[in-house]
């Protein structure tokens, strides 16, 4: 579980700092003000290796880089690792281009699954990317498991072509043949991932798709009676059947790879996950985080999970709303101010319904009306207290108020009772 993190001289401000809740932690901000980046310092100093060092496919999760080069820059960082609390600072080296790390074995912070904003995926497992202490036995093991897009579905291969996951496609076809653990796990968790209770991801037959493709091709069953298959499911679909068999793959190998070593699967689980609404419909996205911290329970039968979810969904900030407690869970947002990048930790509180979220501290709008209808809006209740304002102005501002507002909008009741107290309208 990641605790504190402070940076200085790196990303878009100046310094930043934060303390995690253990339970939830939900970030939110401006486009460019450093919430992915952010995501990937947590995971970094958890495994200490950036996502696009381990796969050069990836087009996020590069190694951080100091802002000003002149400057020393600091990344320090706390976590509860299986023995202890790791409480640690590196500075970047600019001869190695990199993060001065303590030499030898890193602490262990248990399995981190980072789900990246593009598509990428990417695991650090105790059992398969630490070595043993002492004689440096399995160092030559993979640091992490790194996924780009496609290397989800089509399998992940070491460079010496050694297969280090077969992707989506090819095991998820054999789970359904073997109809064992791992196809009873998938749909377990596609099902507590599915949009509602009218809508689930339920698994159709087999099915081919090409003469020269000779994989078997799983499908879903859709509500309109076709079994599709899966590389033709919608984006909001193939986003959350990526991260369904991401996390059943990475469950699986982690409690094969325990039982080699004759030790219990971890029940410590943190979960970092980027744009976690991105393609999904805003009833989806009201399920989406109750249902991620669900499915932990249901794959790793425990509720032992750390959750850090950057949004940009007012309907996100609303579906937490009923479990939200501050005793375990925190939210920081983002925010430009005198074009400084500022982070800081908000009180959350219930807003009740989603406009009310848009126009809250997290989201920092003025209104969910269009841009127009703000504005002629903004413009007719200066007029409405403006003893000034004459009767063809008002038959201007009328009509242009009939161009961007709805007939039942709630702003016509005070707009004609001044305008017939003050005789505007004819
Ligand atoms: N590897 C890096 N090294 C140093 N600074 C970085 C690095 N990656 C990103 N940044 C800084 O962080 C800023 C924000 O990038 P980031 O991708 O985190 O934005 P974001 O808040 O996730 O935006 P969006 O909502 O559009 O995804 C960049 O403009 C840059 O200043
Ligand atoms: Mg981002």
């Amino acid at each position: 579980m990641i605790k504190h993190l402070r940076l200085s001289n790196v990303g878009p401000a100046a310094t930043m700092e934060l303390e995690f809740g253990r339970r939830l932690n939900l970030l939110t901000g401006d486009n460019g003000l450093g919430k992915s980046f952010l995501l990937d310092i947590a995971w970094w100093a958890m495994t200490r290796r950036w996502p696009a060092e381990v796969n050069c496919k990836l087009t996020a999760g590069k190694v951080a880089l100091p802002t000003d080069k002149k400057m020393g820059a600091e990344i320090a960082f706390s976590f509860s690792a299986a023995s202890k609390t790791m409480d640690d600072a590196s500075s970047f080296d600019p001869r190695m281009q990199g993060w001065a790390v303590r030499p030898g074995r890193p602490a262990n912070p248990r399995l981190v699954f980072y789900a990246l904003a593009d598509g990428s995926f990417a695991v650090w497992d105790p059992a398969r990317n630490y070595w043993r202490q002492g004689n440096d036995e399995g160092r030559e093991r993979p640091s992490a498991y790194v996924f780009s897009p496609n290397e989800v579905w089509d399998g992940l291969q070491r460079e010496d072509g050694v297969w280090l996951c077969n992707g989506l496609i090819r095991d998820w076809a054999g789970w359904q043949k073997e109809n064992g653990r791992a196809f009873e796990s998938l749909t377990a968790v596609l099902d507590v991932l599915s949009p509602s209770a009218d809508e689930r991801i339920v698994p159709g037959a087999l099915t081919r798709i090409s003469l020269d493709d000779v994989r078997d091709m799983p499908t879903l069953k859709m509500p309109y009676g076709q079994e599709v298959p899966v590389v033709h499911a919608s984006s909001g679909m193939r986003r959350i059947i990526s991260l369904a068999y991401f996390l059943v793959w990475c469950w699986e190998e982690h409690v094969k790879a325990k039982a080699l070593l004759g030790e219990e699967p971890d029940s410590k689980t943190v979960f970092l996950v980027d744009e976690v609404e991105s393609h999904l419909h805003p009833k989806w996205q009201r399920t989406v985080i109750p249902a991620l911290m669900r499915v932990m329970n249901t794959l790793l039968s425990t509720s032992d999970v750390q959750l850090l979810a950057v949004t940009h969904s007012p309907l996100i900030m609303a579906s937490v709303e009923p479990f939200f407690d501050r005793t375990q869970d925190a939210w920081f947002d983002f925010d430009l101010i005198d074009s400084r990048v500022r982070l800081e930790q908000r009180q959350f509180f219930r807003h009740g319904d989603v406009r009310s979220w848009l126009v809250s501290e997290a989201f920092d709008m003025k209104s969910g009306y269009s841009l127009e209808a703000e504005r002629v809006l903004e413009e007719a209740s200066v007029a409405l207290s403006d003893e000034k304002f004459s009767n063809a102005d008002a038959r201007a501002l009328d009509e242009r108020l009939r161009g961007v507002l709805s007939e039942t909008d709630p702003f016509w009741m005070r707009w004609r009772f001044v305008a017939e107290k003050k005789g505007w309208l004819p």
